[in-house]
């Protein structure tokens, strides 16, 4: 076993993750993974959220072979985890969108890719053979937008998820104060960061700069901004409403999900327009800090749907339990996002599998421990009435 393997096979949480993560990677390149927007408060609040729900276990039930397999937009899914999409992956390790899909698709689950991906949507379709899903940013040119459309229903995905936390690019200070972007714009201060973490840089020098495939040509570079959330935002059309989602229903002929909904009333409209799934989400703290924490928004929207759309949830998720407990407020999955990065950030996609396989391991523990053999029997009784305060 080399010690890469080793370390791997070491790690026992996310957490010990996300510590090999950032003994690998430059300083920039671990904040951009690991930062959120402003104070971090959001990013702070998702965690809480789910620390602070308590589970009042049920004893004397056989779980000896607790099921965890349940149905995720009319399909089946080993398990209640889908891959949340994440753009510039392969700063932390090349071609890590492949390599986590593929560890997503070994493990019977969802894998969502980004608009913002470094792995074009055909490329993607080509080399994994599992269930994909494309995570769509409006861009400002509107036939840009129905092109990615296109591409995305030539290429077979299963499902759409539109974006729509992302207005603007998120006041991410951490990536500020490092000046990191993409295409990379090499600064001394990132070359000697760079030479202090050689495996990494060894490997990007390897695998040449990282590019956002999908939008190749389409981002416009005048007025960019230093960051990637910047610029990504600044080639987004902050004016698309909801006459806008109705032409996108129309225009795509299979599911269709909404990611970053936060308000029942805005989930009730959309439920209404035939969007067939809503992504709890404040983009992992990364978008508008003060946004209300995934997790406590999550039941208000269960409520306001009352069973008439499927509901995913993501922020925060960093423990098998915590998707015990989104399942309780009312999802059908949890989306993992820093989990799965950090796990590829750590060994590429053996990094990822390894995260996949300790959510689920942790999640299988805490449903034998609470009384809970079919993840499709889990209600909101399985929870203590009010969260606890602090
Ligand atoms: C993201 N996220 C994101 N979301 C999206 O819709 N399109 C994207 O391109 C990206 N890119 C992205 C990059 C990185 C590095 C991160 C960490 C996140 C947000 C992502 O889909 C998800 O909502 C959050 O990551 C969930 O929060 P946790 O689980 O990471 O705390």
């Amino acid at each position: 076993m080399s010690l890469a393997e080793q370390a791997l096979a070491g790690a026992l949480s996310i957490a010990d993750l996300r510590r090999i993560a950032r003994r690998r990677l430059p300083r920039a390149v671990f904040e951009f993974i690991d930062g959120g927007a402003e104070d971090e408060l959001t990013l702070a609040g998702n965690r809480r959220a789910f620390e602070r729900r308590r589970i009042v276990r049920r004893v004397l039930i056989d779980v000896s072979e607790p099921s965890m397999r349940t149905s995720l937009l009319g399909a089946p899914a080993a398990a209640p985890f889908v891959i949340a999409p994440m753009g510039s992956c392969a700063l932390a390790w090349p071609e890590a969108d492949l390599a986590i899909a593929r560890a997503a698709c070994a493990a019977g689950i969802p894998y969502t890719l980004s608009t913002m991906s470094t792995t074009s949507i055909e490329r993607m379709a080509k080399a994994v053979q599992g269930r994909l899903w494309f995570q769509l940013y409006v861009l400002r040119e509107q036939a840009s937008t129905d092109k990615l459309v296109e591409r995305a229903a030539a290429a077979g995905y299963e499902a759409l998820a539109v974006t729509v936390d992302l207005q603007a690019g998120g006041k991410r200070e951490r990536d500020l104060r490092n000046g990191i972007s993409l295409p990379p714009k090499m600064s001394a201060r990132h070359v000697l960061d760079g030479m202090l973490h050689p495996s990494w840089a060894l490997q990007m020098l390897r695998a040449g700069l990282p590019q956002f495939e999908n939008v190749r040509g389409l981002l416009g570079d005048e007025g960019a901004g230093p960051t990637i959330a910047a610029r990504v935002g600044q080639n987004l059309n902050p004016a698309w409403n909801w006459d806008d989602l109705a032409r996108l229903r129309d225009r795509w002929p299979r599911k269709l999900l909404v990611k970053g909904v936060e308000h029942p009333d805005d989930a009730r409209r959309m439920v209404s327009m035939g969007v067939d799934a809503l992504w709890v989400s404040n983009h992992g703290g990364r978008q508008l800090d003060g946004a209300i924490a995934s997790a406590d928004a999550l039941p208000r929207i269960a409520d306001a749907v009352g069973g008439k759309a499927e509901i995913l949830v993501d922020s925060g998720v960093r423990r098998g339990i915590d998707a015990l407990k989104a399942r309780a407020l009312g999802a059908g999955a949890v989306a993992i996002g820093r989990a799965a990065l950090f796990g590829a950030a750590a060994g590429g996609e053996a990094g990822a599998r390894r995260a996949i396989e300790i959510l689920t391991g942790e999640l299988a523990l805490a449903m034998k421990l609470s009384g809970t053999p079919d993840i499709d029997s889990v209600g909101r009784a399985l929870l203590d009435g009010e969260p606890t305060q602090g």
